[in-house]
């Protein structure tokens, strides 16, 4: 089931977060600050027993994040989440992803999205590649 973020949800948030990027985590200030911006469009997905994944997205089509437990991956979830903003995005989807994250790129691509551009060093180490999947293409 999919649904708006709560606060109760937070821990559980933190913990997806952390395994999915142990380097670079969002904080729990960050994610409550989303929650704030975004009310709307910060979903979980929930499977009854625990919160599967979440996804951030704003309302000009950017994806600030999205994530799904490890446990959970490989079961449509993750498209779940995508798809859930695309219903929202009036004309295109688009967000910044580590070059090297090749799960991510490879998830993006078969989902529609193309890579249009590149920002060196936007990770400190690594490049952001621009991934853009445009409704009106
Ligand atoms: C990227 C991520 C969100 C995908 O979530 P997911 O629930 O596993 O994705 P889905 O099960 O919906 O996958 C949909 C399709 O994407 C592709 N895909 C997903 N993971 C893939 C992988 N590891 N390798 C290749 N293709 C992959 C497949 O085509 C898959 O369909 P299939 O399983 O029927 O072959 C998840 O791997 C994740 O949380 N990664 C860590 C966090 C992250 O990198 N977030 C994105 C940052 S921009």
């Amino acid at each position: 089931m999919l649904r708006k973020f709560q606060i109760e949800d937070i821990n559980e948030i933190l913990e997806i977060e952390e395994e999915a990027f142990p380097k670079t985590a969002y904080s729990k200030e960050a994610f409550l600050d989303y929650a704030n911006t975004f009310p709307d469009s910060f979903i979980v997905i929930e499977t009854g027993k625990d919160i599967a994944g979440y996804i951030i997205f704003d309302m000009s089509g950017h994806i600030h994040s999205t994530a799904v437990k490890p446990v959970y991956r490989r079961k449509g979830f993750g498209k779940m989440l995508f798809m859930h903003a695309l219903k929202y995005a009036k004309e295109r989807l688009w967000l910044e992803v580590r070059s090297k994250n090749i799960t991510a790129i490879r998830f993006y691509e078969t989902l529609g999205m193309k890579i249009v551009g590149k920002i060196p060093n936007y990770y400190d180490e690594d490049d952001a590649l621009i991934m853009v999947l445009s409704r009106k293409a």
